[in-house]
């Protein structure tokens, strides 16, 4: 079976590096990866590679940036004639990217089977880009594969047959299990014991720069407690450069470049709290027990809520700093471990693959354990 998958974007790779290993270490598949080149800097990208041992992508689209509309059409215009030649059985695209609505949409159409890997989160929030892909993505994917329980109660809910949607578990938390070991080669150096780990890169917070600049400050007053580590992607420097240095003023504000895989996660694990507008941080600090402070009104991850060490602090400062000083004060959230967050998704998804290749796939949801239950 030849199986197609496809990356664009950093959190992405974190999420196909375990299922490339796990359908390379069974007999009878041929795989191809193809990057989009949605993310195209060394440390948005090539670092990943290397760091979570992916092969080098196949193909390389180098599509770039560009408007939503552009960088869409790019991808598909540039997909299409790779699926033609390559001949996939199974096209598997990742998360909630445009790359993925992308790759999938081209696929379907040329009628290869689509498998949607973390298929079924929704924030109900249609303003966000990442929940139009999602929603689309799911409807024209023949095999889902969900994180967690609630996604399958939304795609149930959304009309999607039972029969294509598999509950695996967290692919993200495959690859943190495996290279945890290696991360703590990475005590963060120069750091005191006490610091909060920041990222913000989400439309609604960095590109509305009167906000993203009251949020600075916020993070400025926070250095009169803790050191404040941010490693700033892409969109936000440019938006911190449209707002000139005058932010910048405390060294104990420390604004560096987007880090690699391992580091960021050593990064993670020894933070007091980290506070991010993530998808995947979220799930991260979740596993890894640190307090979560998410600075939006909404999550596509509500189990992180529900069970892990997620806050929601919504688009109010005053609440990010009551939050900071809970945690600062030792006021921990009861975390419970989430069922399937064991590093062992992608194998699931390699045997539903196998199975689907074979008869027809379903006969592996009766391998669950009973203990899962849909709780929503
Ligand atoms: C994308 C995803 C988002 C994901 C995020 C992770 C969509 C709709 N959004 O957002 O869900 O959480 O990736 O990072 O797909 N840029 C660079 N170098 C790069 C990549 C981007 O400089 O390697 C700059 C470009 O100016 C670009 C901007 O960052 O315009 C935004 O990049 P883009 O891929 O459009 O979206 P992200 O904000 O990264």
């Amino acid at each position: 079976m030849h199986v197609l998958h496809v990356v664009g974007a950093r959190p992405n790779f974190m999420k196909a590096a375990p299922v490339v290993r796990a359908l390379d270490q069974r007999a009878g598949f041929r795989q191809t990866i193809v990057h989009t080149g949605q993310h195209y800097d060394a440390n948005m990208s090539g670092v990943f590679f290397r760091e979570l041992e992916i092969p080098q992508p196949d193909v390389n689209l180098a599509v770039g940036s560009g408007s939503h509309a552009k960088q869409t059409a790019d991808i598909m215009a540039c997909f299409e004639p790779v699926v033609r030649e390559r001949k996939p059985d199974l096209v598997l695209v990742y998360g909630d990217v445009n790359s993925t609505i992308a790759a999938a949409l081209v696929s379907v159409k040329l009628g290869i089977k689509v498998g949607h890997v973390e298929a079924g989160l929704r924030s109900r929030d249609r303003s966000m880009p990442e929940e139009i892909n999602r929603l689309l993505t799911d409807q024209i994917s023949d095999l889902l594969f969900t994180p967690s329980s609630d996604a399958n109660a939304n795609l149930l809910r959304e009309g999607i047959a039972a029969d294509r949607v598999f509950l695996v578990g967290n692919v993200m938390i495959d690859t943190l299990v495996r290279l945890l070991p290696k991360a703590e080669q990475y005590r963060p150096q120069d750091l005191p014991g006490r610091y909060a780990l920041v990222t913000l890169h989400r439309p609604s917070n960095v590109d509305d720069v009167p906000w993203l600049e009251q949020m600075l400050g916020t993070l400025v007053r926070l250095t009169d407690n803790l050191v404040v580590v941010f490693p700033v992607h892409p969109r936000t420097r440019q938006r911190i450069e449209e707002l000139g240095a005058s932010v910048f003023g405390n060294g104990r504000l420390r604004l560096v470049q987007p880090k690699p895989y391992l580091e960021f996660l050593a990064l993670q694990r020894g933070a007091t709290m980290v506070i991010t507008d993530s998808g995947g941080i979220q799930e991260e600090t979740t596993f890894l027990g640190i307090p979560c402070l998410t600075v939006r009104e909404n999550t596509e991850r509500p189990i992180t809520i529900r069970r892990g060490t997620n806050v929601l602090v919504g688009r109010d400062l005053k609440n990010l700093e009551a939050e900071v000083e809970r945690v600062l004060a030792g006021d921990r959230k009861p975390l419970e471990r989430v069922p399937l967050w064991d590093g062992h998704a992608a194998e699931r998804i390699a045997d539903i693959i196998a199975s689907s290749s074979t008869e027809d796939g379903r006969s592996y949801r009766n391998c669950l354990p009973n203990s899962i239950s849909i709780d929503v």
